[in-house]
């Protein structure tokens, strides 16, 4: 009897699962669309980088053999890089880097990269041998897998590359090309023209065809628009077309769509998760284009602006209604205004950590010139293994490295208390915050699974979960 109703319950907590799953599923495979032109941003290089290296046969590499490798094996467990078999230079270091995951129990095989977007319980590489490095490339907006946002999977990890500057590798300015571009006033308007247009536009523009993410943005703009006007561009609280020539193709990077965004006073710059150093080309964008942006996410976003008053920051203590009022300020006194954007008229940037992190960045943004991070991510890796191979020759204990919790942490998703837009109940806005209590218990059931080294099935983990 008790057997029975134990195996009723544990069917239920499957399809209450698989249904909580389908959901996420659902929503991932909306991300994973936006995700995917990132990916092909990043094969870009990668693709130069390869047809580069067909000219080069020093470079061009077969796959190790069963004899034993001269070069120490990296396999990442990702198709993220599309990379059969390279052998990659870092220095005076080589590794050979493969997608093949049948390398994984190959004896040369020393290291594991991960990539969060595609990060999958469904076939880790255990067992994992005592030497085995672990190494987590996480780029993404935290709503994208927030299994790993929690310290039983994060610290799984022995080196990590994250939007956090404490990560191993820190992509915090990965929106950011360079301080030149940040500073140029090449799109300013002058504050004149700005008033003039004053009478057919705005104060504020906003531009988001991500409704209703992990942020709850939408909800607070919505109210923000009972307060003040702002001319709304994106698939989100649309009011505003853009001219007929831009409505089909217009991407965010156009020239003739940043000048038309270049006239406005302000815009609402709002991240689609809230978490310390999440800061995307939300914020980079206005601050480029000489607009003041409105900010809300990363809590911390003040140690990343350029100068100490350079954008109006939403305390989402405070109620829009407040935030209207002081914008419209702004908006009627010009010397208020222009203190906004004293920084890119004569001061330039002055915060020194972001000057220090862009004079020390190893990598760069659409820069051909340049390195760029996953390249940097390999080698740092390469680099680590190759200094414990060389401890090990000398008789050394090994080094060991260990990702903390501060690597990857986002507090939970919360909703403002602001009433439900038109499409009400077809939102995402309540599904994130379960979504994150729901990984907590996944996160907790992974660690456990791994820590006995063993490989498990599907069926295992979601047992796992709901064991508790
Ligand atoms: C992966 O590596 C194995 C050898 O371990 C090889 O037989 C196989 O062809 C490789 N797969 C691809 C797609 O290259
Ligand atoms: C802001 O920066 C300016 C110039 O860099 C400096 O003179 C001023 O004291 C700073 N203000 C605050 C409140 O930190
Ligand atoms: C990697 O992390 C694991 C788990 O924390 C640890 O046992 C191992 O010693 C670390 N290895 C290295 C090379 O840092
Ligand atoms: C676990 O690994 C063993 C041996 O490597 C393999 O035979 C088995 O199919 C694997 N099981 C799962 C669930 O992947």
């Amino acid at each position: 009897m008790a057997r029975l109703s134990l195996k009723r319950l544990f069917v239920f907590c499957l399809c209450l699962s698989v249904s909580f799953f389908l959901i996420i599923t659902l929503q991932a495979v909306v991300e994973l669309g936006q995700f995917e032109g990132k990916v092909q941003r990043h094969k870009l290089p990668l693709k130069d980088r390869l047809q580069s290296q067909d000219l080069n046969p020093l470079t061009r590499t077969r796959p190790p053999t069963e004899a034993g490798s001269r070069y120490p094996l990296i396999v990442w467990w990702s198709p993220l890089t599309g990379e059969m078999g390279r052998l990659g230079e870092c220095g005076k270091n080589k590794c050979f880097f493969t997608i093949n995951k049948t390398y994984h129990n190959h004896p040369s095989t020393q290291a594991f990269l991960f990539y969060g977007t595609d990060f999958n319980i469904e076939s880790l590489p255990l067992p994992r041998k005592a030497g085995h490095h672990w190494a987590l490339f996480h780029e993404e907006s935290p709503k994208n897998n927030y299994k790993l946002f929690h310290p039983p999977v994060i610290t799984l990890f022995n080196h990590t590359a994250t939007f956090s500057h404490r990560s191993h590798l820190p992509l915090t300015t990965q929106y950011l090309e360079s301080l030149e571009l940040l500073a140029s006033a090449a799109h300013l308007v002058p504050l004149s023209q700005k008033n003039r247009l004053r009478r057919t536009l705005a104060p504020l523009a906003y531009v988001q065809s991500d409704c209703d993410p992990p942020s709850d943005r939408d909800a607070f703009v919505r109210e923000l628009m009972r307060h003040i006007r702002v001319d709304s561009y994106g698939a989100c609280l649309h009011n505003r077309d853009l001219p007929a020539p831009l409505r089909d193709s217009a991407t965010m990077d156009e020239p003739a769509f940043l000048r038309i965004l270049a006239q406005y006073k302000f815009i609402l710059a709002f991240e689609n998760a809230v978490c310390d150093d999440y800061v995307t080309e939300k914020l980079w964008r206005p601050l480029k284009l000489g607009v003041v942006p409105v900010y809300y996410g990363a809590p911390n976003v003040r140690a990343w602006l350029p100068s100490n008053r350079s954008a109006v920051v939403v305390d989402p203590e405070e109620p829009p209604e407040s935030l209207a009022r002081y914008l419209k300020r702004l908006d009627e006194n010009d010397q208020e205004y222009e203190a906004y954007l004293e920084w890119k008229l004569r001061g330039g940037v002055s915060n020194p950590a972001l000057l220090t992190e862009m004079r020390n960045r190893k990598w760069g943004v659409q820069d051909l010139a340049k390195e760029n991070y996953i390249d940097v991510f390999e080698c740092m890796v390469c680099n680590r293994v190759w200094e414990n191979l060389r401890r090990q020759e000398e008789g050394l204990t090994p080094k060991t490295w260990q990702a903390e919790a501060s690597h990857l942490s986002c507090p939970p998703p919360r909703t403002f208390g602001f009433p439900d837009g038109p499409t009400g109940g077809a939102s995402m806005r309540g599904v994130w915050g379960l979504s994150y209590k729901q990984s907590r218990l996944e996160a907790r059931a992974l660690r456990l699974l791994a820590d006995r080294n063993r490989n498990f099935t599907v069926e295992q983990f979601w047992k796992q979960v709901f064991a508790d």
